[in-house]
């Protein structure tokens, strides 16, 4: 090969046909996925599998269950002993961790347990990572911000109003302090796709809603930047295979739209009546509010740049978009389409 062209170039240029080739004949990795479980995880597991590297998954609670997928467990990643003696046993090229309790609701609930999932186990992570010479990819979430800003930059500072944001945050510095050379943090939003049960993604909560006859109210002017979960795994893998890429950066879809108009786009995607199940509102100053941040929306680069992997419209994310199990006949109803369910690999209709 000419010496004068980089790895990357080579890949950059090659045809998709042949990219998981060349992938797999040069940087074939042994990949540990913790909440491979989860919504995010599963994915990440998944572009794993397709980029060729072996992959050992590891959920909390629930096993995760993927064609083509040789190892999983079990695992409560909290226990420190456990968790060590596991990854010194598997020395894995590369962790990608996607276990967290995820939601504010949870964290208000349980602020332990949120400590030692989002702040403590990405700090023994990205300590383990270091001490086995493994890329560490860290998910966090655009909650860091206050909202108040929008068209965040990678470097603006984190300013957390609820315990979920703020033990992300505090996450964030963990893995850095650990890990500067060696780790990624990947801060991301709203995550658009079909989940294992489909009930997570924001399509899929709106049709529950909706297919229960309920109107969902839904702002003007709050602002989210939504990814498909699906491109979103794909980068996180792609970085995994770039050993230059470390610190803190940025991922979404590319257009920052309000919660109202993203509700309108789904809806008139699956050729449903927005009027008849939007309804529009403003969150204004309303102090019930003040826990939630406003415009999160995030400036991409200088990750953007750098990727083989692009942002994506949200036009093309509705396009992965199934109706989720569950709302078939309420969906049947509404537009007199009947839903045929394809057997696809990795997803469970
Ligand atoms: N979802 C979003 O819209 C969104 C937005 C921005 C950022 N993020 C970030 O993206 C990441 C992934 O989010 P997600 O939505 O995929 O989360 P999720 O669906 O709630 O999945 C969380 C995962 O963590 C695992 N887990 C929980 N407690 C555990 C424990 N003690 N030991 C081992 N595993 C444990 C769960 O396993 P079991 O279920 O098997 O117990 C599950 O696999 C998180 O860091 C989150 O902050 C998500």
């Amino acid at each position: 090969m000419n010496a004068g062209i980089s790895d990357w170039q080579v890949k950059r240029a090659l045809p998709a046909c042949l990219f998981s080739t060349f992938y797999s004949q040069s940087t074939l990795m042994r990949i540990i996925v913790t909440g491979a479980s989860g919504f995010a995880g599963r994915e990440v597991v998944m572009a794993s599998l397709r980029r060729g590297h072996e992959v050992f998954a590891i959920g909390g609670t629930q096993l995760p269950v993927i064609p083509d997928l040789k190892r999983s467990e079990c695992f409560d990643c909290t226990d420190e002993v456990k968790l060590q003696s596991l990854i010194l046993d598997e020395f894995p090229q590369a962790v990608i961790n996607c276990a967290a309790l995820s939601t504010i609701e949870a964290c208000e609930k349980n602020p332990d347990l949120a400590q030692r999932l989002n702040v403590d186990l990405p700090r023994q992570l990205a300590q383990l990572a270091f001490h086995v010479g493994a890329k560490l990819i860290h998910f966090s979430t655009d909650m860091v911000f206050d909202g108040q800003k929008g068209r965040y930059e990678h470097t603006d500072l984190p300013r957390p109003l609820n315990h979920y944001a703020k033990t992300k945050a505090d996450g964030e510095k963990e893995v850095l302090q650990y890990g500067r050379e060696h780790a990624a943090v990947i801060r991301t939003t709203l995550l658009n796709g079909n989940s294992f049960r489909g009930t997570k993604s924001l399509h899929e909560r709106l049709f529950h809603e909706w297919s229960k006859g309920r109107k969902t109210n839904l702002f003007t002017d709050e602002i989210r930047q939504p990814v498909s979960v699906s491109n979103l795994a794909d980068m996180a893998v792609e970085l995994c295979e770039r050993p230059n890429l470390s610190g803190v950066y940025h991922w979404a879809g590319a257009e920052p739209l309000s919660r109202y108009a993203i509700g309108l786009k789904v809806a008139e995607h699956f050729g449903l009546d927005a009027q008849k199940l939007i309804q529009p509102s403003e969150r204004g100053e309303l102090t019930k509010y003040e826990n939630r941040p406003q415009n999160l929306s995030m400036l991409l680069h200088p990750l953007a740049g750098k990727l083989r992997t692009q942002a994506q419209s949200l036009a093309d994310q509705l396009g992965e978009l199934r109706v989720p199990r569950g709302c078939e006949d309420w969906f049947e109803q509404e537009t007199g389409q009947k839903v045929v369910r394809l057997l696809q690999k990795g997803i469970d209709f």
